[in-house]
């Protein structure tokens, strides 16, 4: 790998590491030469993501984490400069999504949205930044929702506008400690959290849906293509490395053209 995306001598959080966008971000840090803390509410998921790293040769461990516990999100934090001694790069990743019609939306649902998409990386910045001696990265995750509205995600989208402005306010105050922070905002990538549009009540795929939903995503796109997981990774690898040094307070819209600011 090109000397300015390697991450060597890097320790890097993942939140979300257990599926889908974390997981590619995970493996691909791994793969860039940083020890991985895989951490999620899934513990056994990011377990195993975490082997698959050590299976290839690459450094990492998992930690059970629910990201809208700021406590939580703190022994997160230390469990990385704990077992890795240092921390270089946080990305907060996990997110969830409750589709509802806006007028359905109950104040628990939106709370739980809420404290998981924009609390979650809030206590996320905030430790990493009082972690980070040395300077470092934070990621953070929003969607292409920030400038295209879609129906049933109101809960969603005012939680990733959040992202957007916590993005922009760390970016300003860190910068003067050698912090950068980002984000990412992803078109429609097939992942946990994308089953919604596609997976019967039952569990089972319903493929007629699938297909209907990614050739309906595809439309949006002036390449008429949807993005998979590993082309968001390939971002947030940019982020975090060298090669993204001069980039802070910015969202970078990976989505195949389908929004364009
Ligand atoms: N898939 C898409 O189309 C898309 C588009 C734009 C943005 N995103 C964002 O990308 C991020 C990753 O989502 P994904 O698409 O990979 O979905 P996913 O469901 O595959 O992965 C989300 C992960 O977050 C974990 N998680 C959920 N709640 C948590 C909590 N409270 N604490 C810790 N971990 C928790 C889940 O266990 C899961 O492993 C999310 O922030 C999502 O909003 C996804």
């Amino acid at each position: 790998m090109a000397g300015v995306f390697q991450l060597e001598g890097k320790v890097a959080v993942v939140t979300g590491a257990a599926s889908g966008i974390g997981k590619a971000i995970a493996t691909t840090y791994a793969a860039a030469g940083a020890k991985v803390v895989c951490a999620d509410l899934d513990a056994e998921g990011a377990q195993r993501v975490a082997k698959e790293v050590a299976d290839g040769g690459g450094t990492a461990l998992s930690h059970g984490v629910d990201v809208s516990d700021a406590d939580q999100v703190t022994a997160l934090v230390a469990r990385a400069v704990e077992e890795f001694g240092a921390l270089d790069i946080m990305c907060n990743n996990a997110g969830i999504l409750i589709r509802r019609p806006v007028l359905d939306i109950t104040p628990e649902e939106f709370q739980k949205v809420l404290a998981v998409n924009l609390h979650g990386v809030f206590y996320g910045c905030q430790a990493a930044a009082r972690a980070m001696k040395r300077g470092g990265v934070i990621i953070n995750m929003a969607s292409a929702i920030i400038d295209r509205p879609s129906t049933e995600r109101a809960s969603y989208a005012a939680s990733k506008g959040g992202v957007q402005q916590l993005t922009r306010a760390f970016a300003v105050e860190l910068g003067g400690l050698g912090i950068r922070v980002a984000g990412i905002a992803p078109g429609w990538v097939v992942s946990g959290i994308t089953q919604q549009d596609y997976v019967r009540e039952d569990g089972a795929l319903d493929e007629a849906r699938f297909t209907d939903r990614v050739n309906d995503r595809a439309s949006t796109s002036p390449l008429n293509r949807i993005v998979d997981a590993q082309e968001i990774a390939h971002a947030a690898l940019y982020l975090a490395s060298d090669a993204g040094a001069a980039l802070t307070g910015q969202i970078l819209r990976v989505n195949g053209g389908t929004v364009l600011v």
